[in-house]
């Protein structure tokens, strides 16, 4: 059985490679390189007294703990099964018909409109701008889109990641404010992902109050590592929420991935050094990632770097050559927009990134390039 290639599938490598899944390591998927915090590892070791209750089908504690640290309603937060199950509900919840992506980014977005059978359009950053999202763009296709388009359904909906990936590019909150307030007023939907906005918490919606028909998706895969728990939620008005759970299917949440969700949002020491490890490790990485012989990263807001290979290597030959020394990157050679020598790499711990670096060096000069 096969699904769609995301980053992350360490099982595959581990069985295509005969080696144990420790003996790997993961650059395919940006995981805080510091693990989950300390208060939700001790809550999952003692949760084996939560597994012979259903879980609470509403996540009332999660949801409150949420309330309190974004200073809102418990009402104004639906939690799912990884953000990726919300992006999947949204299409059918939302009756979104046509949706504007903004690219190049991630690719479960168009995947949940085919499910859905819905029409996606994109404007795709440049890679001459740095790949910086092209929120004006986005806004004349959405006025344009809003009118009877030729052949398919108006654009009702645009979607947006914050800091996005692959490329690591964040728009400012004031932007993004003006692109959901313009949505809204057309009677379009602005659903803005930012499950990576924990690295830059300056530019979330989530700051203020969301404006109407606006969702944010948030996640406790990344920032706060815990990829195998499957927890995400999205925040917006306490209307839509109720919009959104209704499509729900009850229980997605299990109760071990409730407690130690609520556990790693309250821990702020942990965040704390979190943040301060990324700042310095990033741009540590990204420096030396430049010395490499036409190497370019670019830019990042996020827990990963977007690099472009030297011209003469192909993504998918340093991906495989790579792989085979135990050392999982992200093609992204066939996300749309991106050239054919895109990779995407997490920040790891220095260790790691170095070892990286070597790996990377070694196949730079033994192809010449
Ligand atoms: C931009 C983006 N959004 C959402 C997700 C899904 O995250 P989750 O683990 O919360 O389902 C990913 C995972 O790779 C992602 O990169």
């Amino acid at each position: 059985m096969k699904r769609p290639a995301h980053g992350g599938d360490v099982y595959a490598a581990a069985r295509e490679l005969g080696r144990h899944v420790r003996h790997l390591l993961d650059f395919s998927a940006s995981i805080n390189p510091l693990g989950p915090s300390p208060a939700a590892r001790r809550a999952l070791g003692q949760a084996s007294e939560l597994l012979c209750h259903y879980p609470d089908p509403v996540c009332r504690d999660l949801r409150q703990a949420l309330a309190t640290f974004w200073n809102r309603s418990p009402d104004e937060f639906l939690i799912g099964n990884g953000s990726t199950e919300l992006i999947h509900l949204l299409p059918a919840a939302l009756q979104i018909r046509h949706l504007l992506i903004v690219g190049p980014t991630f690719s479960e977005y168009a995947a949940a409109m085919a499910r859905a059978g819905g029409q996606v359009s994109m404007v795709m950053a440049q890679r001459q701008d740095g790949y910086r999202p092209p929120l004006e763009q986005a806004l004349a296709a959405l006025e344009k889109g809003s009118r009877k388009a030729t052949g398919g359904p108006p654009i009702d909906a645009v979607m947006l990641c914050n800091p996005n990936s692959p490329t690591g590019q964040a728009c400012e909150a004031a932007m993004v404010r003006k692109l959901a307030r313009q949505a809204a007023r057309r009677g379009q939907w602005c659903i803005v992902d930012e499950t990576f906005a924990d690295y830059c918490e300056q530019v979330s919606l989530l700051r203020e109050r969301v404006p109407a028909r606006t969702i944010v998706l948030r996640s406790f895969t990344k920032f706060y590592g815990l990829p195998g728990l499957r927890v995400g939620y999205a925040a917006g008005r306490a209307a839509v929420m109720r919009q959104l759970t209704a499509q729900q299917p009850p229980w997605s949440v299990n109760m071990p991935a409730q407690r130690a969700a609520q556990l790693a949002l309250q821990d702020r020491r942990h965040s704390k050094r979190s943040l301060r490890f990324m700042e310095e490790e990033r741009a540590r990485f990204m420096k030396e990632l430049a010395r490499l012989p036409g190497c370019s990263p670019f830019p990042s807001a996020a827990n990963f770097l977007l690099v472009e290979l030297p011209a003469r290597l192909k993504a998918a030959r340093v991906v495989s050559s790579l792989k085979r020394q135990g050392l999982l990157v992200r093609d992204c050679s066939r996300v749309p927009g991106l050239t054919d020598r895109s990779i995407r790499l997490a920040v790891r711990s220095r260790a790691d990134n170095d070892r990286l670096l070597r790996a990377l060096s070694e196949i730079i000069e033994d192809s010449g390039a």
